[in-house]
């Protein structure tokens, strides 16, 4: 049984990628970084791993990786991440753009790639990493937001059309996860700022996410998870924002 995990340098696709080798499958690592992904694999013992560098926005790139490696049967697109905080009026356009193509286009052209071969086998599982902030709106969330609500339709209308075909999807939505470079990304290598969004509160952690999905893939073949949203318990719900003209 072979698994697919994209953004397995980092953060929760490493955790992810790691309990999907423990629970016995030769895992397919994926990210930009060629030597993060060579590390975790030395550190995995260098069996049941394949690395292959790949940028989920190049879609020849993709093309090319499914290809080469062939049938899969469990899919977690995870690349992604916010960039930015500013204001929609404020941010930049080139950070829009690319955070579309990272958490939305990339996940779209991989799943359309490997999706046939897992219904014609009538089997498979496709999880994505959607997040909270795809329900809930923030000041500075704009187009993340927006890309991760997109997550969160696009896998329930994937399982629309997937009933009756054994192949199941799953949105996992988490609130704050921290030990990730989720931060350090957003605000551009800011270690300070980044650092400073997890102050005094206990985040989400990686091998939490990871866990989720430890469930998720040993459930029975007839269940299918359509969505999941957590949270630490340190994290809440904003009240709305009221914009009062006092002159
Ligand atoms: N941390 C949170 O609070 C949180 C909350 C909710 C949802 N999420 C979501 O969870 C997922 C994982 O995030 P994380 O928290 O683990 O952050 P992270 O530590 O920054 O990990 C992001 C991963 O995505 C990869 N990536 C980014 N752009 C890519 C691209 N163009 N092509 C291929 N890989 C790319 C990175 O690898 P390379 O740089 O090596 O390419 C890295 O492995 C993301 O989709 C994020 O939106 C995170």
């Amino acid at each position: 049984m072979k698994a697919m995990i994209t953004g397995a340098s980092s953060g929760i696709g490493e955790a992810i990628a790691t309990t999907l080798h423990e629970l016995g499958y030769e895992i397919v690592i994926t990210g930009r970084r060629q030597e993060r992904l060579d590390d975790l694999a030395k550190r995995l013992g260098n069996d049941r791993v394949i690395v292959r560098t790949l940028d989920v926005t190049d879609t020849a790139a993709i093309h090319t990786v499914v290809e080469e490696i062939g049938e899969i049967d469990i899919l977690v697109n995870n690349a992604g991440g916010a960039l930015g905080l500013a204001a929609a009026q404020d941010a930049e356009l080139a950070d829009w753009l690319t955070m579309i193509a990272t958490n939305v286009t990339g996940l779209t052209v991989l799943t359309h790639a490997l999706l046939p071969q897992m219904v014609e086998r009538h089997t498979g599982i496709i999880i994505n990493l959607g997040s909270v902030a795809g329900e809930f709106p923030y000041p500075g969330g704009n187009v993340y937001g927006a890309a991760k609500a997109f997550v969160r339709q696009f896998s329930l209308n994937l399982k629309a059309d997937l009933a009756g075909t054994g192949v199941r999807v799953t949105d996992i939505e988490p609130g704050m996860v921290g030990e990730t470079e989720f931060s350090l990304v957003r605000f551009r290598n800011d270690a300070e700022r980044a650092m400073s969004v997890y102050d005094g509160m206990q985040p989400l952690t990686p091998g939490d996410i990871a866990d989720l999905v430890r469930y998720i893939v040993t459930l029975p073949p007839h269940v299918n998870i359509n969505t999941v949203s957590l949270m630490p318990v340190d994290q809440g719900f904003g009240a709305f924002h009221v914009a009062r003209h006092t002159s």
